[in-house]
């Protein structure tokens, strides 16, 4: 049978305290509200249905998820208002709809597939996923007729003493019959709140003989509705450890499971190493056998195999390549491309900047809009003078090229293959192939300056004939 989906996500949010919409916030690096749907998409519905407030167009860009609908609720007037403004974008979709809420990020396709199951073998119009909550009051509670059937759901607000110890509370998961779901437009006003309760279809199906159950195979953990900034706190630690969990699965060693943050989209190969406090964002992908150290960051990068990315190091939107070695306190910026067998050590900037294999910038060095071939050495404390004030220019540095500690290379200039930079030049100037490049004040030294200095005699060697008593 045909399913569709709604996802409802128009709420205010209030209990956030946050300029951003609810669904928005972010979870192990997407939005919660991409969370559901990426779940959602996995039983490949016909059809998804996001029904938005006043930030739809926010969400609309903040959101990937190709093919999925929207449909616009001009007021927070509820849960059931919401639900009846995606109608006419189900348009005459005929089958079962699930209805969830975009504030359960933690929700697992498996779950979903199952409950739809149960709500088709017992033939339902309308079900409900319910679970037993530690404290209940944030949910709204399942009451029970004396046979065990679902008799309604009711609201905290609106629950009296006996009805707020029930446990059982509603997941805000819903598979409906389609022509049950029209009974959205049945729904009263809660005058309590001032709004349109989705829960109300309970006993509005229930009065027309339609046949309803809730099913109690949630659990908390799945879920649980991020309303307020503890919630999604508690909700992003749960998917922490999952995701953690998960790559452990396939392989990859964790020295402290408990530190380490890995964004839904990166990924890791297997016998990978790491260690404590490090953070795996974005679209990252690490090979196999790799290293990382303590206190990194990598952000949207492709790190090779068998690569050391070593403690305190930033690697941003950039790519190392097999066996590199980064870091200690290294800062890989936008655009970079580390080759096979390089090394980056401590201290070392590098923005979008080529390296070949083999070379190392083992010390101190900002490299910035350079190609440097492979094969190189650049000494500690080098330099590439890339910005005149005005302008970005590129410095070429090629193949087999020795480049003397702290060296300044005044872009745009072009080091040629084989050439020696001597230490402390400055490089203004093209080096062909195979030359040495000497850019420095030639040295002086002063004979006795040292015992005149001493006698009070020390001579100012800057003004010639007058003596400068120190
Ligand atoms: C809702 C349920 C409650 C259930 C809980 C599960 C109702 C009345 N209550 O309560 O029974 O236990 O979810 O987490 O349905 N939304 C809209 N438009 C609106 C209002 C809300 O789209 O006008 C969206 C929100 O963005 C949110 C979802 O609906 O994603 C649930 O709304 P929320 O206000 O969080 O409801 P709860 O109080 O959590
Ligand atoms: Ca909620």
């Amino acid at each position: 049978m045909k399913t569709a989906c709604i996802v409802l996500a128009a709420g205010l949010g209030k209990r956030m305290n946050s300029d951003l919409p609810k669904v928005l916030h972010n979870i192990c690096g997407i939005p919660m509200l991409q969370s559901v749907l990426n779940s959602v998409r996995k039983l490949n519905p016909e059809r998804i249905v996001v029904v938005a407030g006043g930030h739809i167009g926010k969400i609309k860009e903040s959101i990937q998820s190709p093919g999925v609908l929207f449909a616009l609720q001009p007021r927070a007037r509820g849960t059931g208002d919401a639900v009846r403004c995606a109608l006419p974008v189900i348009g005459d979709f005929n089958g079962d709809v699930l209805v969830l809420n975009g504030d359960t990020p933690l929700v697992r396709p498996d779950t979903i597939r199952k409950f739809l199951r149960l709500h088709r073998r017992d033939g339902n119009a309308l079900s409900v996923l319910s679970f037993t909550a530690a404290d209940p009051s944030a949910y709204g509670r399942i009451v029970r007729d004396s046979s065990g059937g679902i008799e309604a759901i009711v609201e905290d607000r609106d629950a009296d003493p006996r009805q707020k110890e029930i446990r059982e509370v509603n997941s805000g998961l819903y598979a409906v019959r389609r022509d049950a779901l029209a009974l959205v437009g049945r729904i009263k006003l809660n005058r309590a709140k001032g709004e349109y309760y989705l829960t109300d279809i309970v006993s509005a199906a229930l009065r027309r003989k339609m046949k309803t159950s809730a099913y109690p195979i949630g659990t908390e953990e799945e879920f649980m509705g991020v309303n307020t900034k503890e919630e999604l706190r508690r909700a992003a630690e749960t998917m922490r450890r999952r995701i953690v969990a998960s790559w452990t699965k396939k392989g990859v060693d964790f020295l402290d499971a408990g530190s380490v943050f890995i964004h839904h989209d990166a990924s890791i190969g297997r016998d990978t190493v790491i260690y404590p406090n490090v953070h795996i964002e974005g679209r990252t992908k690490i090979g196999k056998k790799s290293t990382v150290y303590p206190n990194v960051r990598i952000v949207d990068s492709e790190i090779g195999r068998e690569a050391v990315i070593k403690d305190s190091t930033l690697i941003e939107n950039s790519r190392v390549g097999d066996r590199a070695s980064v870091g200690p306190f290294a800062h890989i910026r936008p655009g970079s491309e580390i080759g096979r067998q390089a090394k980056i050590g401590n201290f070392v900037e590098l923005k979008k900047t080529i390296l070949g294999t083999n070379t190392k910038a083992s010390h101190l060095s900002y490299l910035g809009d350079a190609k440097i071939g492979s094969g190189v050495n650049i000494g500690a404390g080098t330099i590439t003078c890339n910005y005149d004030g005005a302008r970005k220019h590129v410095t070429r540095i090629e193949d087999d090229v020795f480049i003397g500690s702290d060296s300044q290379l005044v872009a745009p200039v072009r080091v040629g293959k084989g050439s020696y930079v001597g230490a402390g030049s400055t490089i203004t100037e093209d080096v062909p192939a195979g030359a040495l490049a000497i850019g420095r004040a030639r040295q002086k030294n002063i004979r006795g300056w040292v015992r005149k200095r001493s006698k009070g005699r020390v001579i100012d060697v800057n003004k010639k004939g007058k003596d400068k008593k120190d």
